[in-house]
């Protein structure tokens, strides 16, 4: 029989939306508060390298905002694989979660502050559409992160207007 206390949930705000390559228990679209998301943290080992580092996304804090995801029920052994896999400066935090359809729950989120070594922070627009077009990694290249993100929030209809504008932004492909 299922026991309540050996789960939590996880929330999923960038990769996890679309990439759900570890065991849970149930999945919900949900939302954080207070928080937005945003490309400004940096990517040297999954969607950049060294000399080209990609920009992926991490949360800021930004009164009234609210962040869509995905919220993962999972057994506190599975976040010791995924501890592993996103340790490239991202931080675990305790947030709010609001289930879609109801219900608010204790969650966990993965976020990156500005004192980790591979930080970005804001820059132009153009600038950093330019620089997710160029970057690519073992993961994958990092437009593709950018579109699969826009396309997975579209489908849960909760589009982001930073993620949209970098889509926007995007140069054409050589
Ligand atoms: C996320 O999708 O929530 C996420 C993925 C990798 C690192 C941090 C957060």
């Amino acid at each position: 029989h299922f026991d309540r206390h050996s789960s939590f949930w996880l929330f999923g705000y960038g990769s996890l939306i679309w990439k759900a390559d570890f065991p849970f228990l149930e999945r919900r679209p949900a939302w954080i508060e207070g928080w937005a998301r945003r490309f400004w943290q940096g990517s040297h080992d999954h969607r950049g390298t060294a000399e080209a580092p990609g920009r992926v996304v991490t949360l800021v804090r930004e009164p009234g905002a609210r962040c869509h995801g995905m919220a993962y029920r999972i057994e506190p052994d599975t976040l010791g694989a995924l501890d592993l896999r996103e340790k490239n400066g991202y931080l675990r935090e305790k947030v709010e979660l609001h289930l879609d359809g109801g219900g608010v729950e204790e969650g966990l989120v993965y976020l990156a502050t500005a004192d980790n070594a591979a930080f970005l922070g804001e820059a132009p627009l153009a600038a950093m559409a330019g620089q997710i077009a160029r970057a690519r990694g073992p993961s994958g290249s990092n437009r593709d992160y950018l579109i699969n993100l826009a396309l997975s929030l579209a489908a849960l209809n909760a589009r982001d207007a930073h993620v949209d504008a970098l889509v926007a932004a995007l140069p054409e492909q050589d």
